[in-house]
């Protein structure tokens, strides 16, 4: 499905958010190894969590609900069943990689597989730690998905991550919880921690000793009642279209507002945009409060802070929105160290770079990264976005300050992270 993007004067009202992606996948899956029934609100709408669910259901979990609250009752940490058939992963790479740490501590056999997008992407980096805790994982050519995985009582590790990956990091622990000692890992750069924090919340043992964190095998997880805050990744996409058309305001209510995760917002406002939080409260370990965005001429005179080192790892799914920022201030943007982009849902530095190339911006494209020029008069063109959702997202903001009409192909893959997002779009926009 194509939709069309005209240039807008400005944005204003309120977003709601959909409930944060990674979040979510994690509330899933530790309220299945639960006992008891988990009552989760705010549960994320995104195509990926559901196929989260999907997943679990397949494994024997009762999963029911209205709305966007899911009602999951676990099974105990030993309580899954052998899956009939293939689990299917659709897009989502944490639904892959971390399942794949519950499904080494099973007796049964299980294979995981995913759509034509995540069966390009590397699983070698789960693969690896899971034999070393003696795990049976196979899978096809250079460690590509579908994976099979056999496992049961694991070897505890010691294991430095060689990427910088919450991903990984996660499966790792989760396959801590089926060891037979304590399970560590160290992180060469910290990535997001929402694993640690929900596992404290279901009643996990994990510890932070120096630069390793660590957790002990064998809990008796506990049901909880969790409310999902919404999802700043998501946020970003109206934060950068407020931020550079002039007299925009928009308030967003109830976005997370993790540690690692907001450093998003340091780096906006470092960079002079003006994007305040109201309200913060937290709730089982996650911070949470209302945003609220404005049109920011100066920053539009300056330049963006280069994105390099541990900033691309915290900043990772907000690189391709921040490439359009970037187009759009003075002193332009230039982005090292994000190599990782490339093996994401497509590659995002070839695509950032093709999609703005289309619109008559002048970009360099590095290995690791990408070059932007700075002060572009974007215009309308045809995006392709290879099925990835933060390109169609990306570039539907970059629509609303281009010339002309943008043309967003295969819009439809916006739902794996945020349903409704060009009807939400549409809402707030004031057109020319
Ligand atoms: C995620 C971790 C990140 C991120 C992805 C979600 C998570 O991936 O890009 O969108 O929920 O753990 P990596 O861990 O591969 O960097």
């Amino acid at each position: 499905m194509i939709q069309y993007v005209q240039r807008a004067s400005s944005l204003s009202g309120s977003v709601q958010l959909p409930g944060d992606k990674s979040i979510s996948h994690r509330y899933a899956m530790l309220a299945s190894l639960a006992s008891g029934t988990s009552e989760i609100r705010h549960f994320a709408s995104s195509r990926d969590c559901h196929s989260t669910l999907g997943c679990l259901r397949t494994l024997g979990v009762d999963i029911a609900g209205t709305g966007d609250t899911v009602m999951v009752t676990g099974r105990g940490l030993q309580g899954l069943r052998a899956p009939a058939g293939m689990l299917d992963a659709g897009n989502s790479g944490t639904t892959m990689r971390l399942l794949s740490g519950i499904l080494a501590g099973q007796t049964f056999e299980s294979a995981i597989t995913g759509d034509d997008s995540l069966c390009k992407r590397p699983m070698g980096r789960v693969i690896h730690p899971l034999r070393l805790m003696g795990a049976i994982v196979e899978s096809r050519d250079q460690g590509l998905p579908p994976l099979t995985i056999r496992g049961g009582r694991l070897k505890a590790v010691r294991y430095p991550l060689p990427v910088a990956s919450a991903q990984v990091k996660s499966c790792v622990l989760l396959a801590g919880l089926y060891g037979d000692g304590t399970t560590a890992v160290e992180e060469p750069v910290p990535t997001r921690d929402h694993t640690e924090i929900a596992l404290r919340q279901f009643g996990a043992e994990v510890r932070q000793e120096g630069s390793w964190i660590q957790i002990e095998p064998g809990p008796t997880l506990r049901a909880r009642t969790l409310e999902v805050p919404g999802d700043l990744s998501g946020a970003a996409f109206f934060i950068v279209a407020a931020s550079i058309l002039p007299g925009s305001r928009l308030l967003m209510p109830r976005a997370g507002l993790n540690h690692r995760r907001r450093e998003l917002l340091d780096y906006l406002v470092s960079a002079g945009l003006q994007v305040t939080v109201e309200s913060e409260t937290e709730a089982a370990g996650e911070p949470r409060g209302d945003l609220c965005v404005r049109f920011a001429h100066s920053a539009l005179l300056r330049e963006l802070p280069p994105i390099r080192g541990a900033l691309a790892a915290a900043l990772i799914d907000e690189i391709p929105v921040l490439s359009i920022l970037g187009s759009q201030v003075a002193g332009g943007l230039e982005i090292a160290d994000a190599r990782e982009l490339r093996v994401k849902e497509s590659d995002r530095i070839a695509a950032v770079a093709r999609n703005l190339r289309a619109m008559g911006a002048e970009v360099e494209e590095r290995p690791d990264g990408l070059v932007i020029a700075g002060g572009q008069r974007l215009r309308g063109a045809d995006i392709l976005t290879e099925g990835d959702h933060r390109i169609a997202m990306a570039f539907a903001v970059a629509g609303l300050a281009a010339e002309g009409e943008t043309r967003i192909h295969d819009a439809e893959c916006a739902d794996v992270s945020f349903p409704g997002f060009f009807e939400t779009l549409r809402c707030v926009t004031q057109p020319e």
